[in-house]
């Protein structure tokens, strides 16, 4: 019978029988499918996991406390986390090209992931949130950006003398199974179905070189944007909904005063499989009330834009 409870049993003795009385180190991104293999593998093993927490300053407002406080605190995981801020902007300084920034975001996370774990005594089990949807992509495609998206986020391609086996208890799993088990390991209902997040993160919605001054504008934006939409009740209505940062300047007048400001842009959209997908008929008064936070609250944004695209022929994000 397919119950929670019965398949988080099965897993956790599946994984007992595995790994014995080893140690299993993780990447913990925040997302869903890391963060429900932590829930399990606690219960599993206890404190012989180890999560690696990688900090790349491209993340949403407070994520990285939020992560440290429900992981560490609430549930007394041991997190490690990695403030690699200075590390990711350095690598990222003067590059546009979105698949290059993709490249260099993957590969710093690999390269900071090593030097982590290289510190931690042999450990000899490696675990990823790897679900059976990323288990048919990569078979299917060797190109497409679902397996250099796991390849990256799942730290799979980690250097040769790593060797490190694999734990991935949700191989088996669809989505909605995997938030299901979220759900009965105890995680918080809006973190099991928050929006998906890509992994070079705010790399990615900053369209033009990533600098710190843009992501926390940026961030600020996005804040705003999910909160309203939270307050209105919309967020559970969208499937992924964020803001993107447009490196152009634009004209407006606060009190009696000229600003020549940045520009964001809004984009949420609906969809069942993020193959395709419609921009969100968000209701005007919404829309309004972001605009004009955003505006009043942040400095460095002058205008707000809402992009009407669908998918395709447009992507849901802008690079
Ligand atoms: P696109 O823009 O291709 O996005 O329509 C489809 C879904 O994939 C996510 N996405 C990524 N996720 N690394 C990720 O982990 C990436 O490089 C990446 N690019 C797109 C996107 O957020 C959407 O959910």
């Amino acid at each position: 019978l397919w119950t929670p409870g019965n398949i988080i049993d099965d897993m956790v003795a599946r994984v007992q029988e595995q790994v014995g009385d080893d140690e299993i180190l993780l990447g913990l991104s925040g997302g869903v499918d890391s963060s429900v293999v932590a829930a399990l593998l606690h219960k599993a093993i206890g404190d012989k996991l180890t999560c690696v927490f990688v900090d790349n300053g491209l993340l949403r407002l407070k994520e990285g406390d939020q992560v440290m406080e429900m992981f560490a605190q609430h549930m007394g995981i041991r997190v490690i986390r990695v403030d690699a801020e200075d590390l990711f902007l350095s690598k990222l300084a003067g590059v546009a090209d979105p698949e290059q920034k993709r490249k260099i975001i993957g590969n710093a996370f690999i390269d900071v992931f090593d030097a982590e774990s290289s510190k931690l005594n042999e450990i000899k089990w490696l675990a990823q949130g790897t679900i059976y949807p990323d288990v048919i992509e990569s078979a299917g495609s060797k190109t497409g950006k679902a397996h250099v998206i796991k390849s990256h986020h799942n730290v799979g391609g980690l250097p040769e003398h790593m060797k490190m086996q694999l734990v991935e208890p949700l191989r088996e799993l669809f989505k909605d199974e995997v938030r299901k088990i979220g759900v009965e390991l105890g995680l918080p209902y809006d973190m099991v179905y928050r929006h998906p997040f890509p992994g070079p993160g705010l790399g990615v919605r900053i369209l033009a070189e990533v600098k710190k001054e843009y992501a926390d504008i940026l961030r600020e934006a996005d804040h705003i944007f999910i909160e309203e939409l939270h307050k209105a009740d919309y967020y559970h209505k969208t499937s992924q909904a964020f803001a993107v940062f447009l490196p152009v300047k634009s004209v407006g007048v606060t009190g009696d005063g000229r600003r020549y400001e940045y520009v964001v842009a809004l984009r949420a959209v609906e969809t069942i499989d993020f193959m395709t997908a419609r921009w969100a008929h968000l209701p005007y008064e919404l829309l309004e009330k972001v605009s004009s936070r955003i505006i009043n609250e942040i400095e460095g944004i002058s205008r707000v834009t809402y992009d009407i695209s669908s998918k395709p022929p447009a992507t849901i994000e802008w690079e």
